[in-house]
C-alpha cells in the first residue's frame, strides 16, 4: 500500500527518530517532517520538512494537500511536568492538535492517524503492579487528563466515523540523538548525559521510584508495528498497554557503575515526584502483545551499554570541536 506520510511535531525526542524511521521505510520522497520551528537541523535539512503549526487546522490542512498525505503521525504534545506549570497551555495544544488531525481524517483529507497516548492515563486509584489494560483510570496531571480524554475521542471517532486511528500508551522513552523535553521520566535520560560529562546525577525523584521504561528502539519498532498491522488485528481503538522494562532510579545508576565505577548519584526529590508516584510500577501489555505480536527487545543493561556507548562518541566529538 502506497502512503504519504505527515509527521507532525518531527523535531522533538519521538518525532524525530519516527521520521528517521519512516523516511528509511517509505523513501524520503514519501515522508513530509514538520514542526512549529526549525529546532532539528538534523531533520530540517535531511528530508521534507514544512513549518506547520498542530493548533492550526488551516496550517495542517494546506500541509496535507500540498503534498497529498494519506497518513498523518501527530507526535506534537506538552508532557506530564511542563504541562503542569502551563495547564490550559498543555490542554489546548494536546486537546486542539487531536481533534485538528482527527478531524481531517472524519472529513476524508487523510486516511490513517497515529496518536500516542502515555501511562500518564493512570493515576493513584489504578493497581500499580503490572496494571492492566482495563482498570481504574483517574489521572491526576493535566497530561494525563488530555491523554485519558484524547483516548476516548479516538474510539469514539474510530466508531462514529470509520476512521483508522492507531494508538499505544508510551512509558518512559530513553533515547540519545534528541533530547527530550518535559516529561517525568526524561531522568532516565538526564543521567546518562551527566553521567557522561560530569561522572555524577542529582536525581529529581526518589532512588525507589519503580516506573516502566522502554528504549526509543523498541518505541519506534512498536509504532511502526502498529500501524502496519491489519486492520482487522488493531481491536482496541482507544490505545494500547505497552511495556518492555521497569526499573528505578538506583537500578539505573547500578547499572551505570558497571561501566563507570566512579560515578555517584543523589537525590533531590521534586514536584516531579508527586507525578511519578501516581504513575505504574509496571505494565500489562498482553493485548499488544497478542493482537499484533509486539515484542520489546532492550534490556536495562543493554540500553545502558548503548547509550553511554553513543553519547560517550557524542560529547567526545563536541570537546574536539571546540580545541
Ligand atoms: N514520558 C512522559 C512524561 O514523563 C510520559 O508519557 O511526561
Amino acid at each position: 500500500m502506497s502512503s504519504k506520510i505527515l509527521i507532525i511535531g518531527a523535531c522533538g525526542q519521538i518525532g524525530s527518530e519516527l521520521t528517521y524511521k519512516l523516511r528509511s521505510l517509505y523513501g524520503d520522497e514519501n515522508v513530509v517532517a514538520s514542526d512549529i520551528s526549525y529546532n532539528n537541523l538534523d531533520i530540517v535539512n535531511t528530508g521534507i520538512f514544512e513549518i506547520a503549526d498542530a493548533q492550526d487546522y488551516a496550517s495542517i490542512k494546506t500541509c496535507v494537500e500540498k503534498h497529498q498525505i494519506d497518513t498523518v503521525y501527530l507526535m506534537a504534545a506538552m508532557l506530564s511536568a511542563t504541562g503542569e506549570k502551563y495547564p490550559m497551555k498543555a490542554w489546548d495544544l494536546n486537546m486542539t492538535s487531536l481533534f485538528n488531525v482527527l478531524n481531517l481524517a472524519r472529513d476524508k483529507f487523510i486516511k490513517r492517524v497515529f496518536w500516542p497516548s502515555s501511562i500518564a492515563v493512570y493515576g493513584s486509584t489504578t493497581p500499580t503492579e503490572y496494571t492492566p489494560q482495563y482498570t481504574i483510570m483517574e489521572p491526576s496531571t493535566v497530561y494525563g487528563i488530555t491523554k485519558q480524554v484524547g483516548e476516548r475521542w479516538c474510539e469514539y471517532y474510530h466508531k462514529k466515523y470509520n476512521i483508522d486511528v492507531r494508538s499505544i500508551r508510551y512509558p518512559g522513552i530513553i533515547s540519545w540523538k534528541t533530547p527530550p523535553g518535559g516529561g517525568t521520566t526524561d531522568y532516565a535520560v538526564e543521567i546518562y548525559h551527566e553521567a557522561i560529562k560530569a561522572k555524577s546525577y542529582k536525581c529529581f525523584l526518589k532512588e525507589d521510584t519503580e516506573l516502566p521504561m522502554m528504549f526509543m528502539d523498541d518505541a519506534i519498532k512498536a509504532t511502526v508495528d502498529i500501524m502496519t498491522a491489519k486492520s482487522k488485528n488493531v481491536k482496541i481503538r482507544s490505545s494500547y498497554n505497552l511495556a518492555a522494562i521497569s526499573f528505578t532510579p538506583q537500578e539505573v545508576a547500578a547499572s551505570i557503575k558497571k561501566h563507570i565505577p566512579e560515578f555517584k548519584i543523589t537525590y533531590a526529590p521534586d514536584y516531579r515526584q508527586d507525578i511519578a508516584s501516581t504513575w505504574p510500577k509496571s505494565i500489562n501489555d498482553s493485548y499488544a502483545r497478542e493482537d499484533w505480536k509486539w515484542k520489546h527487545a532492550f534490556s536495562l543493561e543493554d540500553i545502558t551499554e548503548e547509550m553511554l556507548f553513543q553519547l560517550g562518541k557524542k560529547y567526545n566529538t563536541i570537546s574536539k570541536a571546540s580545541q
